[in-house]
């Protein structure tokens, strides 16, 4: 090897892991002592039965970001690959960072407690890392299950004196007494996460929100910047499956449902660095300074979706894959699944009204 060759090997190594360094955590305080894993393992449609592999297939592939929700119905079964993983002896709590997020059900100042003490008891742990209030409007529940009511032409039952200031207020006195790290939202608007952030003691410190390829989410990830929120991106993949799970549950479908993975941009740079399409999605994310919590239950996938800290998306491809965007049009989830969701108040999304 020749003197410069050497040299450029070594750059080329250096680039690695400093690539790697950089960009596996990010810090949720200004004192750095949370730090969320930029890449989460996402769980909603994973079956109790699947997700304890999956979950144990991330553990054992370098992830430690869990997300979940009480309303995935798999908190049980998480908690449960939880203690598996605690007693194989390959990590500890203190190593994981955990999320979950209060169910539009719970999402009231009087029930917010009740709930976040049940997800901790499925999951079986003394303290959440991040704990996110799942979307802002919310419904009247039936007492056996915990299921939305609906009325008789399948509508959601509105609890429209639902207060989110007033339900931030109790999740901040969880914080205070050690419960939860971090606390954020998630499915909120521009207007209702400053409302928040202007009566907040403990500020938001995440939002997550639908962000992929066709739906970039500028103006709202420009704002958190401002705020200093940081961003996570669900369904960053373009959620396929999500349709047919529509359908399946709610007789609900979207026209024309995106297959960003197949999309001929994202092929062609994927070739050019010899990484799969969904590598090249989340890539983009990452460079964005996006966080990400791609869902899998397939170990092959599990492990592709976090090895992605090997390469870098040039500003030329950054760009074109920047004008993918659709802006509103690229929308998945705007929550009309759960019919009438969109005549309650708080709904976020006006311009889909
Ligand atoms: N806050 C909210 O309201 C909200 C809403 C939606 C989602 N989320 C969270 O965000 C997570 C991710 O979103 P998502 O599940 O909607 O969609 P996603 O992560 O964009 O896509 C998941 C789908 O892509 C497949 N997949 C995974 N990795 C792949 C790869 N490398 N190549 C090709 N296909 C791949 C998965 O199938 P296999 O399992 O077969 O690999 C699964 O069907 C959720 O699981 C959940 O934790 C939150």
């Amino acid at each position: 090897m020749t003197v410069l060759s050497t040299r450029k090997f070594i750059k080329f190594i250096f680039r690695k892991i400093h690539l790697r360094n950089k960009m596996k955590v990010i810090p949720l305080d200004t004192e750095g002592k949370i730090q969320m894993p930029v890449i989460g393992l996402g769980t909603w449609r994973a079956k109790p039965e699947e997700v304890q592999n999956a979950v144990l297939a991330a553990l054992e592939n370098g992830y430690k970001h869990i997300d979940t929700a009480f309303n995935y119905n798999n908190e049980d079964a998480i908690g449960e690959a939880l203690q598996r993983f605690y007693a194989s002896g390959k990590g500890k709590r203190e190593d994981l960072f955990i999320t979950t997020k209060l169910p539009h059900v719970g999402n009231r100042p009087s029930e917010a407690e009740k709930f976040l003490k049940m997800s901790m008891e499925k999951l079986q742990v003394s303290y959440l890392d991040l704990y996110l209030i799942h979307m802002p409007f919310s419904f009247f529940y039936n007492g056996s299950d915990y299921t939305p009511l609906q009325n008789e032409d399948g509508s959601f039952q509105l609890d429209t004196n639902n207060d989110i200031v007033g339900t931030w207020k109790v999740l901040e006195e969880q914080v205070k007494k050690g419960t939860i790290k971090a606390i954020g939202l998630s499915n909120f608007n521009a207007e209702q996460i400053q409302r928040i952030y202007d009566a907040a003691e403990i500020k938001p410190s995440v939002l997550q929100i639908e962000v992929h390829a066709y739906c970039q989410q500028r103006e709202l990830t420009e704002l958190c910047k401002k705020l200093n929120i940081t961003v996570t991106a669900y369904s960053p993949l373009g959620s396929p499956g999500a349709n047919n799970h529509f359908s399946s549950k709610y007789n609900y479908s979207l026209d024309n449902f995106p297959d960003i993975l197949g999309h001929p941009v994202v092929k062609e740079i994927s070739e050019n660095h010899g990484k799969s399409t969904g590598q090249v999605l989340l890539r983009h994310h990452l460079q964005h300074g996006i966080t990400v919590i791609p869902k899998s239950s397939n170990s092959e996938r599990i492990k592709q979706n976090i090895d992605v800290f090997d390469f870098e998306l040039s500003e030329e491809e950054m760009e074109k894959l920047d004008s993918l965007d659709k802006g509103e049009e690229g929308r998945i989830f705007d929550f009309k699944f759960f019919k009438g969701a969109e005549n309650h108040p708080e709904y976020p999304f006006k311009n889909r009204l």
